[in-house]
C-alpha cells in the first residue's frame, strides 16, 4: 500500500511539468484528485490495510493530497497571472498620445441674464422665491384679483389641467402664495418658467418670467419707478432710460407698463424698435388693495408694488436675438454665436 502510495506520488510530481495549461491542468486534477483517481482508488483499498498499519497510511494519503492540491492551486494562481498579463498587453494605452482638446463651454443667454437680474435684486436686499410650476386656479388668477370667468383671463392664453389646475401662466402666482406666508416688510422676487398656448417667432409655450414684489408701510410708485430704473440701467447700461404708460393688470393699481430705450439703436429708431426708440418689457403697478387683503395683509397699514417681465425678452433685446425659439433649441450654432 505504502509503495502504491510513493508511487503515485512520483508519478503526480512528475506529470506535474507536463501541465502547460488550463485544459491539461483540469485533466490532471481528475487524474489524481478526482472520484475516480489515483488517490481515491487507494482509499478504497484502505479496508485490507491491518489497523495498526493505518493511521500511518492515513498520513501518507492526506501529505499527498495536500502536495498535490497545493501544485494545482499554484499552478492555477500562474495560469491567471499569464492571462491577465496578456489582456494588459494588448490593451495598451498609449498616455503620450496628445488629446484631442476640450472646447470652453459657456452660459446660455437666459441664464446670463437672469443671473444679472437676480444678482442686482439681491444686492438691493430681495429674497429669491419658488413655487410651482402645476398651480391652482386659485394662486394664478383668484387671489391676484381675477375670477373666474373674468374677461381679464383672456390676456393670458392658459393651459388647464382641471377646472381648478393649471400651468402657472405668470410667475405671479408665487407672489400670491409669498403674501400668506410672509410678514411685511418683505422684498420678494420670483424667477421661473411659465406657460401660455402661443407660438411664433417672439411667443413660445413655455417663457421665462421674473417678477418682483415690495410690501412696506410707505412705499409708492416713485419707488417703483427708482427701482425699476436702477435694474435696468444695470442690465442694458447706464444710458438706459425708461418710459412708463398708464395700463391695466387686475392685480395692481395704477398700473404701467415699462418701455425702455431700444438698446440696438440706442434711442435713434431702428427695425428692432419699429421706428420708436424704445422697447415695451415691463408690467408694473401699485398692489391692489384687495389682493393684499386676500393675501392676509392689512391694507390700511401697508402698501406694496410688483413688477414683473418676459426673461427670454430681456434676453432677446440684449442680444439682437430674431426668434424665441431658437433659444430653446440648443442648436450648439447658435450657442456658440451668443458666447
Ligand atoms: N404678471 C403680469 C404678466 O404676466 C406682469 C405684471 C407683474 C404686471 C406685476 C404688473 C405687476 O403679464
Amino acid at each position: 500500500m505504502i509503495e502504491k502510495l510513493q508511487k503515485i506520488k512520483e508519478n503526480a510530481s512528475a506529470e506535474l511539468s507536463g501541465v502547460s495549461d488550463k485544459a491539461t491542468l483540469a485533466a490532471y486534477k481528475v487524474k489524481f484528485l478526482g472520484k475516480q483517481g489515483a488517490l481515491t482508488e487507494v482509499l478504497r483499498g484502505m479496508r485490507e490495510v491491518s489497523p495498526e498499519d493505518r493511521p500511518k497510511v492515513g498520513a501518507l494519503v492526506n501529505e499527498i493530497r495536500d502536495a498535490i492540491e497545493s501544485a494545482v492551486a499554484a499552478k492555477e494562481r500562474e495560469f491567471e497571472r499569464a492571462e491577465l498579463e496578456k489582456e494588459l498587453a494588448s490593451s495598451f494605452i498609449d498616455i503620450s498620445e496628445p488629446s484631442k482638446g476640450h472646447e470652453k463651454g459657456a452660459l446660455h443667454p437666459l441664464s446670463r441674464v437672469y443671473e444679472t437680474l437676480i444678482d442686482a435684486c439681491v444686492n438691493i436686499g430681495f429674497k429669491v422665491v419658488d413655487g410651482p410650476e402645476v398651480e391652482l386656479d386659485y394662486y394664478n388668477f383668484e387671489a391676484l384679483n381675477v375670477p373666474k370667468n373674468h374677461p381679464a383671463r383672456d390676456m393670458q392664453d392658459t393651459f388647464f389641467i382641471s377646472d381648478n389646475l393649471l400651468l402657472r401662466s405668470q410667475t405671479s402666482s408665487v407672489q400670491a402664495r409669498a403674501m400668506k406666508s410672509l410678514t411685511p416688510p418683505f422684498k420678494i422676487i420670483s424667477p421661473g418658467r411659465v406657460y401660455r398656448n402661443d407660438s411664433d417667432a417672439t411667443h413660445s409655450p413655455v417663457f421665462h418670467q421674473m417678477e418682483g414684489l415690495v410690501v412696506d408701510e410707505n412705499v409708492s410708485m416713485a419707488d417703483l419707478k427708482s427701482m425699476l430704473t436702477s435694474l435696468m440701467r444695470k442690465t442694458f447700461g447706464e444710458n438706459t432710460e425708461l418710459r412708463f404708460r398708464p395700463s391695466f393688470f387686475p392685480f395692481t393699481e395704477p398700473s404701467v407698463e415699462v418701455d425702455v430705450t431700444c438698446p440696438t439703436c440706442h434711442g435713434e429708431g431702428c427695425r428692432i424698435c419699429k421706428g420708436t426708440g424704445f422697447l415695451e418689457l415691463l408690467g408694473a403697478g401699485i398692489v391692489n388693495p384687495k389682493v393684499l387683503e386676500m393675501g392676509g395683509i392689512d391694507s390700511k397699514k401697508y402698501r406694496g408694488f410688483a413688477f414683473g417681465f418676459g426673461v427670454d425678452r430681456v434676453a432677446m433685446v440684449k442680444d439682437g436675438i430674431g426668434d424665441i425659439r431658437s433659444m430653446f433649441r440648443n442648436d450648439i450654432r447658435f450657442l456658440k454665436q451668443m458666447k
